[in-house]
């Protein structure tokens, strides 16, 4: 294991708030991921997770495809130097321009999300000649039992195709010359620790697989896109994600057909641990009840509790061994009521100027921060 263990001394210079993010944690995970899916499945990082430039660069060392939603992230994943036919590009709404963008790239698949998508595909590759390689994102109604904001599975969805509407679309991407239909794409959710929602997406993939047979459809490749929860109540017991339960469920569950490739879009539970953001306490206000740990980090640098009631973990990384436990609200100093890290969190005493640990966040933290209230944030920090 990697010494996670913070350079307190080091970030004792450094403006806050910051991002920090263990670059040894990150390579032990990305090994984890290798070992545990084996040597024929193929996995595409959701860029969407973090898209800082040193985070994507160590990932494509490694190897990895890109799991893509906007042309920005084709940009960023191309810069950080993956290759274009390891990128799967996702998302409802995709623009012409976007479109062009991956066309003109030579990314691996559109993972298309609607009929009206795919026919703007098929113009838009017919005007250049090409043909362009597409995966239908079906949605399997399967219950990711996960955060209503994070589940994308259930027929009543904005994404994917719903299983009636499949076959005609398929049969369409068929039909169309410059479409090359290559796949199926499913994503049912995200932060999912129990294995059983992918083991129906299994059978709902058996089964789908056979009737499209019926009807004379074949793909070259299955995506199960990503989902796989972290452990956001202790990161030190379990710095790294359930890669083999995760990979095995897929493994014992699907029936390939000869010569079929799997793939994998992982976001989270490649580089939620590897993330901290650091902050430093600014006061320590005594309220009649309540005692508030004022940071100057707040829900502009990690939105997940404020959006989804996410829990992080709170360190404070300067407090003596043996502080006596405190019970604080730790809050931002945005002008939000929702801007609370934690009500009622436990804490070793808290003094003005101590540096906090807000753990787990290297998944959905840098990349969905704002600048609202004019708010900066500092550039992130690397440690082994
Ligand atoms: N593939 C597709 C099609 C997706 O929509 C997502 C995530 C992923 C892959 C990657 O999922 P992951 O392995 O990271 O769970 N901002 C929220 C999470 C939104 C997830 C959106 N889709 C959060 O902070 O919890």
């Amino acid at each position: 294991m990697t010494d996670n263990t913070f350079p307190i001394n080091r970030f004792a210079e450094l403006p806050t708030p910051f991002y920090a993010y263990s670059i040894g944690l990150l390579s032990q995970t990305l090994q984890a991921v290798s070992n545990a899916a084996g040597a024929d499945a193929h996995i595409h990082y959701a860029v969407k997770a973090n898209a800082n430039p040193v985070i994507l660069q160590e990932i494509a060392r490694a190897g990895f495809g890109a799991d893509c939603v906007s042309g920005g992230e084709i940009e960023a994943a191309l810069a950080a130097g993956f290759e274009a036919k390891k990128i799967v590009y996702a998302g409802v709404g995709k623009t012409d321009a976007e479109i062009l963008l991956g066309i003109d790239a030579g990314i691996g698949c559109f993972n298309v999300e609607s009929a009206e998508e795919l026919e703007i595909i098929a113009a838009l590759a017919a005007e250049k000649n090409k043909i362009v390689r597409v995966a239908l994102r079906v949605n399997p109604n399967v219950d990711a039992h996960t955060h209503k904001h994070i589940t994308t599975g259930l027929s009543e969805n904005k994404f994917g195709i719903n299983l009636e509407a499949l076959l005609p679309i398929a049969e369409r991407a068929v039909a169309l010359p410059s479409i090359e239909l290559s796949g199926l794409h499913f994503h049912i959710g995200s932060q999912m620790l129990d294995m059983s929602p992918y083991a129906e997406l299994c059978i709902k993939i058996n089964e789908l697989q056979d009737s499209l047979a019926k009807n004379g459809i074949f793909v070259s490749s299955i995506n199960v896109g990503g989902g796989l929860g972290v452990d956001y109540d202790d990161p030190d017991k379990n710095p790294i994600a359930d890669f083999e339960s995760y990979f095995a469920t897929f493994r014992n569950g699907l029936k390939l057909r000869p010569g079929q490739t799997l793939h994998f879009e992982l976001g989270r539970s490649i580089v939620a641990q590897c993330g901290s953001l650091i902050s430093r306490c600014i006061y320590v206000k005594h309220g009649t009840v309540k005692k508030f740990v004022i940071l100057d980090a707040g829900m502009t640098e990690l939105i997940r509790p404020a959006l989804y009631g996410a829990r992080h973990k709170i360190q404070n990384i300067s407090a003596p061994e043996g502080s006596p436990i405190e019970t604080y609200d730790v809050v931002g100093p945005v002008c939000e009521s929702s801007d609370v890290f934690v009500a009622g969190g436990h804490l070793p005493l808290t003094q003005r100027g101590d540096l906090l640990a807000i753990r787990s966040a290297g998944a959905y933290g840098e990349v969905m921060a704002s600048n609202y209230n004019c708010r900066k944030l500092h550039p992130a920090y690397f440690f082994n």
